[in-house]
């Protein structure tokens, strides 16, 4: 279980102000860590779900912020619902990190921090990172050329507490800290530990204590040993440190921020239950793999499911479960054998990840839809006005058969009877569509390699677009079936045009590695037939079908 005491500390709840940093007011001030391989955008959108108030990326190399714009989104993504945010660099030229700034704060982050605390080894040896804790002078100048370039946003410091343990007077630190608080910097955030001790130890929070008292006016933020949500509010309390950074007590159990409010606030800590746990993982993973693809997720998640094992009933065994995953079969062997999941139940998408909490099986009957797909949500809002969405998650190759019709039938049953599984009273929606070249079916590319091959085999051909849809509703035992076909005609496309085309389009999950409404004219010749199901939902034919559903003696479909 979580390592929070069950009862909220005896006397009155400790008052917590809100964390100001420049002109950024953050309204409670437990703020997830820079963590790298942890801080990405799925996990910092989990942590937003579980009311994490402000954010930092992991440490971004400096340099990789100046490559071409379409390299660079593909590092750093963004999200609308992942705000403030602090976008961390890390670096050795100070003109270089000015410009990294620049281009951060042109993509929209909030907060610029600069990592001068970063302990390894090879960060070290390039003169980067917890280096700069024994070059003040250079760390300063870093300080101030990026104040100068970028003077809208709020500028602040991640520092250790020293270079060298050996460092007892602790002197470069005071001269960065005072130096940059001179040059307007927003806040600092202490690691109190030295960056030659890395995490050994115990971080020292009576150095934490003292910086806070030679800096009374200017925001001090404090890391290390916050294990808890406890720990949090003890560090702040007994340091007078304006916030704490939750690092690795976030790993694995975000609820930390919500468990930090309850204790402010002299409630009982929100303890995750089994089926808690359940659905924010799942969620975790559809939104690893709405924004990394499928294998990547699968590899994310594996890592990440080995620290949230720590607050399972069962650790020891879920981590060596978690530890095992090459699949995402295996995957959902873990869910299912260790969470008790049938199907994903989740809700995909920042938007519904910021109403966390309110969608549970059986709850609200309504209509589903069973897809991650953005567009066949948009499509669907022409003709359902009240619908949510539940990805089903299931993997469609083993229903792989030759005729494709069949196929893309089969796919939208087995994710409408997944989803209909969870949701037993709803009406589920699926659909699955595919692109058929002659006897070849195509599928969604894993890679450009395969997204290339696609596009090169339809290059001057025609072929067809297939898309099945089933409408069930478990509890009725009712299963309705059809599909739609058109036919498309493309361009003869230069291996220059496929290139291009690749360097700019979102091609992984899209069937054929094309998409119509956003790459029409540059690969499109010809069009025959519904538009809509090349995008991937025939519109006209699932109204239809839902008419058929709900008044069996029009005749429109099969049953
Ligand atoms: C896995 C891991 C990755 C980290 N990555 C970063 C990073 O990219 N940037 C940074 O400033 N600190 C990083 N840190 C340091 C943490 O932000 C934090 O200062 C440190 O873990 C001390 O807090 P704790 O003892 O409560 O974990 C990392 C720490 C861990 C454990």
């Amino acid at each position: 279980m979580p390592e929070v005491s069950p009862k909220p500390p005896q006397g009155a709840a400790p008052i917590l102000k809100p964390l100001r940093l420049g002109p950024l007011e953050i309204d409670f001030p437990v703020v997830l860590a820079a963590l790298a391989g942890f801080s990405d955008l799925s996990y910092r959108l989990i942590c937003r779900s579980t009311t994490a108030p402000f954010c930092t990326t992991e440490a971004m190399l400096d340099r990789q912020m100046l490559l071409d714009g379409k390299l660079r989104r593909k590092l750093i993504k963004l999200d609308p619902a992942d705000h403030p945010l602090a976008g961390q660099i890390m670096g050795f030229d100070p003109t270089v990190m000015a410009r990294a700034a620049v281009v951060l704060a042109e993509m929209g982050f909030d907060v610029i921090d600069l990592n001068f605390a970063c302990p390894v080894r090879k960060v070290l040896s390039k003169k980067r990172g917890g280096f700069l804790m024994s070059r003040p002078d250079i760390a300063l100048e870093t300080v101030r050329l990026v104040r100068a370039a970028v003077p809208e946003k709020p500028v602040t410091l991640k520092l250790r507490r020293a270079f060298l343990e050996t460092d007892a007077e602790h002197a470069a630190f005071w001269e960065i800290a005072r130096g940059a608080f001179d040059l307007g910097v927003a806040a600092v955030a202490v690691h109190a530990r030295s960056v030659d001790q890395k995490y050994r130890g115990r971080a020292d929070w009576d150095f934490l204590a003292r910086v806070k008292a030679a800096f009374p006016d200017r925001t001090i933020l404090g890391s290390g040993d916050v294990l808890t949500a406890a720990d949090a509010l003890r560090m702040i309390r007994e340091t007078g440190v304006d916030g704490a950074l939750a690092a690795r007590g976030a790993i694995g159990n975000p609820w930390i921020f919500r468990q930090a409010r309850d204790l402010a606030a002299g409630r009982s800590p929100f303890q995750p239950s089994l089926e808690d746990q359940r659905e924010l993982i799942l969620r975790h993973f559809e939104l690893a793999r709405e924004i990394y693809g499928l294998r990547r997720a699968v590899k994310i998640m594996r890592n990440f499911g080995i620290h949230y094992a720590r607050i399972h009933p069962h650790p020891a065994k879920v981590r060596m479960a978690f530890v095992g995953i090459k699949s995402e079969t295996d995957w959902q062997g873990v869910m299912a054998e260790h969470y008790g999941a049938t199907a994903h139940s989740t809700v995909v998408g920042a938007a519904a990840v910021a109403n966390e909490g309110t969608d549970r099986p059986e709850a609200a009957p309504g209509i589903i839809l069973a897809s991650a797909s953005p567009r066949r949500g948009e499509l669907l809002k022409r003709i359902v006005d009240d619908f949510r969405i539940v990805p089903s998650g299931i993997d469609e190759e083993p229903l792989r058969e030759r005729n494709p019709v069949g196929y893309a039938v089969r796919a939208a049953i087995a994710k409408a009877e997944t989803v209909g599984g969870a949701y037993p009273h709803a009406l589920i929606i699926a659909a699955d569509t595919l692109v058929c070249l002659e006897n070849e079916i195509f599928g969604k590319p894993t890679d450009r390699n395969e997204a290339r091959d696609m596009l090169t085999k339809l290059s001057g051909r025609r072929h067809r677009v297939v898309t099945g849809i089933a409408i069930y509703r478990k509890s009725a035992d009712r299963l309705l079936h059809g599909h739609e076909t058109s036919w498309v005609t493309f361009k003869t496309l230069e291996p220059d045009a496929i290139e291009r085309y690749l360097d700019t389009a979102n091609y992984l999950d899209k069937a054929g590695a094309y998409v119509i409404q956003e790459s029409g004219d540059a690969l499109v010749e010809k069009l025959e037939g519904d538009y809509d199901n090349v995008v991937g939902f025939p519109v006209g034919k699932v109204r239809d079908l839902l008419l058929e559903f709900e008044h069996p003696a029009t005749g429109a479909a099969k049953s």
